[in-house]
């Protein structure tokens, strides 16, 4: 598909049907229509269990997740069939919910491979070798730079660079890295999927102040949270509810301190849906200063 002006500079999910591959008669998004721009932000809040991640994982291509009818377009390109790869070098970016570790692979080797590789573009021009500073690429000392500007604004350690991606890291230290391969790799669409859990108040400040000073006209995000909280913090320009695999309603900021004060039950019945648990079940978590990681609480 080429560039279409209409949809260029923006997400534009029409109809999305997802089920796992290892189940696919059982779709967990059932028609997803969501548009984000550039320099826009757009939460997503939902009950457990409601199928955000799924919307997460199926934007970003993982392998465990099929798309079973609609269409994703980035920047007028469909992009569903492109391989993960391919859509992070068009721009797009995920943090993952539950970052995985990778022992043996330390954070600057890890985020300077993929700085590189996305240096390169998405026809991976051959004029560009992305490991030579001379031919479009990063310098050994413009990326140190780099990571040490980065990890200042998250207030991380620098010690952080030389240690294994993930290994051994807290909750919290988990979502500062996914923070911080959002800092470096400068996406224009970022989708943050509960990159808030896990982080005490002081750590989601930081969080929040991070993806606030990252925010510029030409960077979409689409923020999945759990707390209303947080957007005290990250002011959303709409904020979605998806429930039983649908956007099932969507307003401002008002909609998210609705549902801190009535949680879903009400906004479900609204919507025609039974909730299948009762009300108190469907209360939203009234935030991450209540949660307390071992590890960090220890430190
Ligand atoms: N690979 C899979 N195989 C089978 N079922 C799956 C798979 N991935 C997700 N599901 C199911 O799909 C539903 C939605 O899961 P998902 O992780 O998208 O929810 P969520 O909204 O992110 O929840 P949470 O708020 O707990 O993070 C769940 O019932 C889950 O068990
Ligand atoms: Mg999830």
């Amino acid at each position: 598909m080429t560039d279409q002006p209409s949809t260029d500079k923006h997400l534009v999910i029409r109809g999305l049907r997802v089920a796992p591959a290892a189940n696919p008669d059982r779709e967990i998004l059932q028609g997803i229509d969501l548009t984000v721009g550039e320099g826009e932000v757009h939460a997503i809040m939902g009950p457990n269990g409601s199928g955000k991640t799924t919307l997460a994982y199926a934007l970003m291509g993982h392998p465990a997740y099929l798309v079973k009818a609609g269409e994703v377009l980035w920047q007028g390109r469909d992009i569903l069939a492109l391989s993960p790869d391919k859509r992070s070098r068009l721009g797009l970016f995920l943090a993952f919910q539950y970052p995985t570790a990778i022992p043996g692979l330390s954070v600057a080797s890890f985020i300077r491979s993929a700085l590189n590789a996305k240096l390169q573009g998405i026809d991976k021009n051959p004029d560009i070798d992305p490991t030579d500073a001379v031919k479009g690429g990063v310098s050994m000392r413009d990326f140190r730079n780099k990571m040490r500007e980065k990890m200042a604004m998250l207030r991380m350690d620098e010690s952080f660079a030389s240690r294994y991606v993930n290994e051994g890291f807290s909750g919290g230290e988990k979502k500062r890295l996914e923070m911080l391969q959002m800092a470096v790799l400068e996406p224009h669409m970022a989708i943050l999927d509960e990159t808030d859990s896990g982080l005490d108040i002081d750590a989601l400040r930081i969080v929040a102040e991070g993806v606030n000073a990252m925010l510029n006209p030409n960077l979409g995000v689409l923020l999945i949270t759990h707390y209303q909280r947080l957007l005290n913090y990250i002011q959303p320009d709409l904020v979605h509810v998806l429930a039983q695999g649908r956007i099932v309603k969507s307003g401002g900021k008002d909609l998210a301190l609705r549902l801190e004060d009535e949680g879903y039950g009400p906004i479900l019945r609204e919507a025609g849906l039974s909730p299948d648990l009762p009300d108190e079940a469907l209360l939203v978590p009234k935030g991450p200063e209540l949660e307390h990681e071992p590890v960090e609480a220890a430190r």
